[in-house]
């Protein structure tokens, strides 16, 4: 059987695609990255798809008069690569209904927080302020509801008393470096089924014992 083919969307830094790059440079990996999109120019993700040779292609979102024309470029070249799989990895558009349902079971994206605590845009702020003991991330499939679709992998991570924004999303960024490429394998595995909203993996065996913080 042939490679899932993986569509990557990104704004940013790409240490999510690079994740997904390293993970498919591995023969056995059973997925491949065929084509990455940015909606900025500036994206510092796209030198690293460029450096070893994937397709990327810039699709500015203010040359769109709204979001449904901007989200059927994204379709088209998606489908013009035959894409099976689209990963969202730091991609900072919201996404039209129509997009989500066209590619439903076939769109994911990595937030860093446990799902459903804490959807939005400063993750980090919010599990600081609620004071959690522990936060971490998720990668889930997308719905046309904001960060609330079936839940795929999530990974905890501490959050330590002296803890700041920038401290905790770097430890949690650490996390979804492995969780992205878990789920883009479990999947292209065949190993998940969406069912009554919920993921579900099979031969999915429990993690270890329960983190718990803190330790006294
Ligand atoms: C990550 O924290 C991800 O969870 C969020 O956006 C950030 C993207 O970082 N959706 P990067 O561009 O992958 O480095």
């Amino acid at each position: 059987m042939g490679k899932l083919k993986l569509g990557v969307l990104i704004s940013g830094r790409g240490s999510n695609l690079q994740a997904l790059i390293n993970a498919c440079r591995e023969p056995a990996f059973p997925a491949e990255i065929v084509l990455v999109i940015s909606n900025r120019a500036d994206a510092g993700g796209l030198a690293r798809a460029e450096a070893v040779g994937i397709a990327t292609k810039v699709i500015p979102h203010a040359q769109f008069p709204d979001r449904e024309a901007f989200d059927m470029a994204l379709d088209e070249s998606l489908r013009g690569a035959e894409v099976g799989l689209v990963c969202l990895a730091g991609f900072m558009r919201l996404l039209s209904a129509g997009f989500a349902e066209r590619w439903r079971d076939r769109l994911i994206n990595i937030h860093p927080s446990l799902l459903p605590a804490f959807k939005g845009l400063d993750a980090h702020a919010q599990a600081l302020a609620a004071g959690v003991r522990l936060s971490g991330c998720t990668v889930h499939y997308v719905t046309p509801a904001m960060d609330a679709g079936p839940i795929i992998v999530q990974a905890a991570v501490p959050v330590t008393p002296d803890d700041d924004e920038a401290s905790l999303a770097a430890r949690i960024l650490d996390a979804e470096h492995v969780c992205y490429p878990l789920a883009v394998r479990l999947i292209a595995e065949g190993r998940v089924r969406v069912s009554e909203g919920r993921a579900v993996i099979a031969g999915g065996g429990p993690c270890g014992p329960a983190l718990i913080n803190p330790r006294a």
